[in-house]
């Protein structure tokens, strides 16, 4: 579906308080490559659940798990609900309903016969539940499998998008988009082999959460903070997505990763995006991912001698009063391993409005805790008239844009003190989205891909640029003489390297102010 298509339909559904309250998606079948592994059954089908709750699912709509495992379909059915029941807060008592939905189908990735089976079966389903021939590729596989799965669908017919209402075709991906920019581009050229780009969608989940989108509305629904985001106002930005999580059992993937590609490629390099670019001239996908290209071709790329980078990795230490073992004693991991679980990164954006604004950007594995916030912390008054009376510095404006655990915005100014005598207090002014129910991520993703909309999802020419800034790094610090000494070791549970503390500390804010009783 076209973009300005997107847009009519939006703009024909709003509610009275201006929102999208109820869309007419096209029917269709999505289909789940990788239906038996983790993804499947912690996100994709609990969010497919949820939505048929809630009513956001299209209809009518079909949903077919494919993987190796030789399930039957009540198998499969019975593992999802299980995985639907884990967390305790769905309503099962629809759950029947919902199974009559999902389908199960055994293939081999690498099998053309498969596909072809595959393709006769999804044909027939369409016939059977009249869902227009419109088809959702989700590829909940191992990146490895990615040009192989893709491929396997053009070869079989799969990859063909119809211009005449005679159904769509689309395929999910998610990160990592390669390892290099080479890879990212090998990668590119693989999928576009098969698929145009508008059949793409490339998710980044952080860009679907509540509190991310909402960057956008804040800055340009309102006209008091634009005018003061820039560098006469702005002394430094701070984004951080600090985690307790481990690299669980993930070490194959992340042994090869490090969290320069596991978060920074990605998620920390969008959120940078949202809270730097320029005003796109409409809230549209391709507008939008405009504005993000642009910004990161103004980031410079540096290596490290030139720009700061502390890179680091967990040892053993105790987490909530729990003695937790160290990165290269997780299972899966070398014991000799050189990869960061932390990385603290200043970036510069070249450009007239954030010239000189350092970007603090810093994110770990094993910290103290979860936290994911961006801070945006204004410079003090130009001249304190309050000095020779108080003699203390006035504490500048700062506003915190809360994704994890706070959802909201805060914004802390200086107030006097009730009182007789003349002093100051910080106060903090708060909004927390808390109180109201949040769309998961995933459950906005897989919308937003019925729907056709790509404005939550990477365009590739954002992917080669972020790869640009990234891979100078990644080759020093994978490639140089000192690496172990460069890599600085922290005690799970901390809040990261001595080397890195003085800055985290400020992004954390420890000397959190309250909001007034
Ligand atoms: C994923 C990374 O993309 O994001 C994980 O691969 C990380 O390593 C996760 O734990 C963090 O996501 P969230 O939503 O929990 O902040």
């Amino acid at each position: 579906m076209e973009t300005n298509v997107i847009k009519e339909k939006i703009s024909s559904e709003k509610g009275s308080c201006g929102c999208l309250t109820a869309a007419d998606l096209d029917p269709c079948i999505i289909v789940i490559f990788g239906a038996s592994g983790d993804l499947t059954a912690r996100k994709l089908i609990p969010a497919l659940y949820h939505m048929y709750l809630t009513g956001s699912l299209p209809e009518p709509v079909a949903i077919v798990g494919c993987a190796r495992t030789p399930f039957s379909g009540d198998e499969f059915r019975s593992r999802m609900k299980e995985a639907c029941a884990g967390n305790g807060k769905s309503d099962m008592s629809p759950w029947p309903e919902f199974a009559a939905l999902l389908f199960y189908r055994q293939l081999a990735y690498d099998s053309e016969k498969s596909f072809r089976e595959l393709a006769a079966y999804l044909d027939e389903l369409d016939r059977q539940r009249g869902t227009g021939g419109n088809l959702i590729f989700d590829l909940a596989l191992p990146p490895s499998l990615y040009p192989v799965v893709a491929g396997m669908l053009g070869r079989v017919g799969l990859a063909v998008q119809h211009n005449d209402n005679r159904g769509w075709s689309r395929i999910v991906v998610e990160k990592p988009f390669g390892r290099d920019l080479d890879s990212a581009l090998d990668l590119d050229r693989t999928l576009h082999e098969h698929f145009q780009e508008e059949q793409i969608f490339r998710i980044d989940h952080y860009l679907a959460k509540e509190t991310v989108q909402n960057i956008l509305m804040f800055r340009f629904a309102n006209a008091i903070f634009e005018p003061i985001w820039n560098r006469g106002f702005i002394d430094y930005v701070g984004i951080m997505a600090a985690e307790k999580l481990g690299v669980e059992n993930r070490a194959g993937y992340y042994e090869q990763a490090g969290v320069i590609r596991d978060m920074f490629q990605n998620h920390m390099l969008q959120l940078l995006s949202l809270i730097a670019m320029e005003p796109p001239s409409h809230f549209a996908s391709e507008r939008v991912r405009d504005e993000k290209a642009k910004l990161f071709r103004s980031i410079r790329p540096f290596s490290r001698r030139e720009g700061e980078v502390v890179l680091g990795q967990y040892g053993p230490g105790l987490l909530d009063g729990k003695e937790v073992r160290g990165y290269r004693q997780e299972p899966g991991v070398a014991a000799d391993s050189l990869i960061p679980t932390f990385a603290l990164m200043r970036f510069y954006v070249e450009n007239w409005r954030w010239q000189g604004v350092p970007f603090w950007l810093v994110s770990g594995k094993r910290m103290a805790g979860k936290q994911t916030r961006i801070i945006i912390q204004f410079k003090e008054v130009p001249h304190s008239i309050f000095r020779d009376v108080l003699g203390e510095k006035v504490v500048p404006n700062r506003l915190v844009l809360g994704i994890y655990p706070e959802e909201g915005i805060s914004l802390t100014f200086q107030t006097k003190n009730p009182g007789p005598r003349v002093c100051l207090r910080p106060m903090t002014m708060d909004f927390r989205y808390d109180t109201s129910p949040l769309l998961d991520a995933y459950e906005k993703v897989l919308l937003d891909c019925i729907l056709g909309d790509h404005l939550l999802f990477w365009r590739q020419d954002g992917i080669e640029q972020t790869w640009r800034i990234l891979t100078p790094i990644l080759n020093e610090c994978e490639h140089c003489q000192g690496r172990a000494q460069q890599l600085y070791p922290y005690p799970a549970g901390s809040w990261g390297p001595e080397a890195a503390r003085e800055q985290v500390d400020k992004i954390r804010d420890r000397r959190e102010v309250k909001s007034a009783p």
